[in-house]
């Protein structure tokens, strides 16, 4: 198999990152993607950072035995607990979603008081706002963990009287803080951003970073003269791996997806 033919790697702890794979099929409709999802072991949100890494290494070992030629975390939580740590291991790029939602922000905001939503462990992590720093040492930045987010996503409930009077409730002291900019650092929370919006205001922007992940992707394949040209698009360029119960994340997936999920495998 020639080096442009193989796969680009996209895992998370769910069903969450096929938000990425959204991105990622827009603008590299040809390319093959293989897509990880722990769903035996969803949420990583709540887990300790040891285990957290341990799972993390233990899925980039299982896309690199799918010959894939880059890899993607989509998971926040992974991406802020474990990329740091299992990066070095690795020759072929592993892309987190940290930097690029960080960056985002940065642009985006005009009053420089950037809000930062996640799991627990991203919350706990720092991540974000160690990037943001980095990048924009004048920002005042405010973070806060919604863990009732993804159980109402995974059900769901996008939307209605109950998702608006929990988002009210974790987004209170943002709003109170004046922030022009929310980054959603979570791979469920864009499934919310309607609900979001609407009580954060129309004058906030929200920042999904999978449409960043996704040139940054591109701009990586290019550089390294991986891109793959000249084959037809579909939905049989899709590879889904599961841990556990694939109907249910073929049903889910697919909203997250907005396409049909053909090619799906249960691993253990
Ligand atoms: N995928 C996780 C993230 O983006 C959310 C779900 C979980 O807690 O595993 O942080």
């Amino acid at each position: 198999m020639s080096s442009n033919s193989r796969g680009i790697g996209v895992f998370d702890s769910g069903v969450g990152g096929l938000t990425v794979v959204k991105e990622l099929r827009k603008i590299l409709p040809q390319e093959k993607i293989v897509y990880f999802g722990d769903t035996a072991r969803v949420p990583y949100g709540t887990k300790s950072k040891e285990a957290i890494i341990r799972f993390t290494m233990e899925n980039v070992l299982f896309l690199l035995k799918q010959n894939v030629k880059l890899i993607v975390i989509a998971c926040n939580t992974s991406s802020s607990l474990a990329l740091p740590v299992i990066k070095k291991h690795f020759r072929i790029p592993i892309i987190g979603v940290i930097l690029p939602g960080a960056k985002e922000s940065v642009y985006a905001t005009r009053n420089k008081r950037i809000g930062i939503i996640g799991t627990r462990a991203t919350i706990a992590s720092r991540a974000y706002e160690e990037e943001i720093t980095k990048l924009e040492p004048r920002a005042k930045i405010i973070s806060q963990s919604c863990p009732l987010f993804v159980p109402l996503v995974e059900e769901g409930w996008l939307g209605g009287d109950i998702v608006s009077s929990v988002a009210e409730q974790y987004l209170k002291p943002l709003k109170n803080f004046r922030v022009d900019t929310l980054i959603l650092g979570c791979t469920h929370y864009p499934l919310l951003g309607k609900v979001i919006q609407e009580v954060m205001g129309k004058g906030v922007s929200l920042i999904d970073s999978s449409k960043q992940i996704a040139m940054e992707v591109k701009e990586i394949l290019e550089e390294g003269s991986l891109l793959q040209k000249g084959k037809k698009a579909g939905e049989n360029n899709l590879y889904c791996y599961v841990t556990d119960k694939p109907k249910i994340f073929k049903e889910l997936g697919e909203k997250f997806l907005g396409e049909r999920i053909k090619n799906i495998y249960e691993v253990k």
